[in-house]
């Protein structure tokens, strides 16, 4: 931490004449207004911190690189995949979902798996999480699932009948509430967990030719996870464990590696797939789409400053490269909105510019000014387009290619009603010893729950799942079995 002794300065670069002690009036007479270095200090220190994000609030970062493994050049032009052994220069962010930024990392929750790929034909964001999946499958119920997850507005207490009562009401959220009540809902570390696009999206070849894709970075550490109990001690003990532990394994030379993996649909089977590949709360089997390797990811570098480098990250599933491009998934559709939008609020119009988001190729393009734009602004060159004074000009070829519609504009639910299928699935694969895991969780959590209503509605979507299950979650909370269940 030796820093050269260098004179201290204003935020003007002036020197300061003393850091320690007020001007005032006299010995014993009051602070001066005339004391600048002192009036921007405070100042200063009053807008220290920005908001901070509405969900993913508390998270940890690192630096690294992407290299190439594998030719998957019959699928993507993008051109950081371009090459076996190309390496692309990378930020990573893991976070968990629903505290704030001084919440115990060792939460039962999704973590955020962010990551910034910063290629030659600009920045490339992949922003998903620990699971495949997700808990609702259209952007529009997302502040009121959100908003189950945060505070009473009253108690300012977390509120677990909010929690099952929206989730009971949403059914399609058994598949990722399944999977977050079981082992991998507490990672042990954020380097023993794997990450997932979760999403389906497109992929286009130099051809012109697509395929839908999901992404997979599966963790070289291994899977490890930690019981509910080892995690309420740690988070007693330490809530910044898994922050600390990815900062020291980097900074002891232990650099975490995760093989990123696609699973491949060719476009036509997306009409015929026995699940819908838009709906985000389900999983493609890998027996239909096999993993397809990609590439490796290493982080090997700790963030110099948490807040310039961490804090001010922005990543949107949104900033995309040619070659990879979105699908119809309506959850994803919303986030291409709410991320930059978050930003803008967040971090700033041109936070674009900060040195952690800026791409590493040149930007060129006709927008200028805004809060904060400390970049040349442009210079002197052309602001407009069209003009005839050689500014920059569109590439065609980087245009996506085109999708194919059909149908009305109009509010819809999805074709596809099967709550029930994978998360039965999910709970039929695991060991015994998984399962009564599993089911002890639910019950601990369901406990919490006020209103029996909620409880019984929850039951009702497991036994759906598997008569198995949902009777011993109701065994364990006491509750009478309901008489539905025969007839299903
Ligand atoms: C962060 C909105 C669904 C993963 C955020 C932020 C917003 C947001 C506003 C804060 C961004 C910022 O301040 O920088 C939404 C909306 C969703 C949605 C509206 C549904 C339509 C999802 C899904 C995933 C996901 C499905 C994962 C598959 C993340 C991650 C972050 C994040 C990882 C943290 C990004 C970071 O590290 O800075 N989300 N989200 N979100 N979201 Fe979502």
């Amino acid at each position: 931490m030796s820093q050269d002794k260098q004179g201290l300065t204003t935020n003007w670069g002036a020197p300061v004449g003393d850091n320690q002690n007020s001007q005032t009036a006299g010995q014993r007479g009051p602070v001066l207004l005339q004391d600048v270095h002192l009036l921007e200090k405070l100042a200063h220190f009053n807008r220290e911190r920005v908001p901070e994000r509405v969900v993913h609030a508390k998270g940890a970062g690192a630096h690294g690189y992407f290299e190439v493994t594998n030719d998957v050049t019959k699928y993507t032009k993008a051109a950081f995949l371009s090459e076996v052994g190309k390496k692309t220069d990378m930020f990573a962010r893991f976070s968990t979902v629903a505290g704030e930024t001084g919440s115990a990392d060792t939460v039962r929750d999704p973590r955020g798996f962010s990551l910034k790929f910063y290629t030659e034909e600009g920045n490339y964001d992949l922003v998903g999480n620990n699971t495949p999946i997700f808990f609702i499958r259209d952007a529009i119920k997302f502040p009121d699932f959100i908003h189950t997850q945060k505070r009473h507005p009253q108690t300012h207490l977390k509120n677990p009948d909010a929690v099952w009562d929206f989730w009971s009401l949403s059914p399609e959220s058994l598949h990722q509430v399944t999977y977050l009540m079981g082992d991998r809902g507490i990672p042990a570390t954020l380097r023993h967990m794997h990450g997932f696009g979760s999403h389906t999206f497109k992929w286009t070849n130099a051809e012109g030719e697509s395929v839908w894709v999901k992404y997979h970075m599966l963790t070289e550490q291994g899977i490890q996870n930690i019981t509910q109990d080892v995690a309420d001690k740690i988070a007693g003990e330490n809530p910044d464990y898994h922050t600390e532990d990815l900062f020291n394994a980097i900074d002891q030379g232990d650099f975490p590696a995760w093989k990123m993996y696609v699973q491949i649909m060719p476009l036509e089977e997306a009409d015929t797939y026995r699940f819908d590949p838009f709906d985000v709360t389900k999983t493609w089997s890998h027996k239909d789409y096999p993993l397809i390797e990609v590439g490796r990811m290493v982080l090997d570098r700790n963030p110099e400053n948490y807040f310039a480098e961490v804090e001010q990250a922005t990543f949107s599933p949104g900033t995309l490269v040619p070659g990879i491009d979105v699908s119809p998934d309506k959850m994803l559709q919303g986030r291409l909105f709410a991320y930059h939008d978050a930003h803008r609020y967040r971090v700033g119009a041109n936070h674009q510019m900060l040195p952690i988001n800026a791409p590493k190729n040149q930007v060129n393009n006709y927008q200028r000014d805004g809060q904060m734009n400390f970049g040349k602004n442009g210079g002197a060159s052309v602001y407009y387009e069209p003009n005839s004074f050689s500014g920059p000009q569109e590439t065609a070829a980087a245009k996506p290619a085109p999708l194919a519609v059909e149908g009305f504009t109009d509010s819809v639910a999805y074709l596809q009603d099967d709550f029930y299928t994978q998360p039965g699935d999910l709970y039929r694969l695991q060991s015994p010893e998984e399962q009564d895991r599993l089911v002890a969780t639910f019950v601990g959590n369901l406990s919490a729950v006020t209103l029996e209503e909620i409880k019984i509605r929850q039951i009702s979507h497991l036994y759906k799942a598997d008569a198995e299950f949902g009777k011993r979650v109701a065994e364990g909370l006491g509750l009478e079995v309901p008489a539905f269940s025969e007839t299903l």
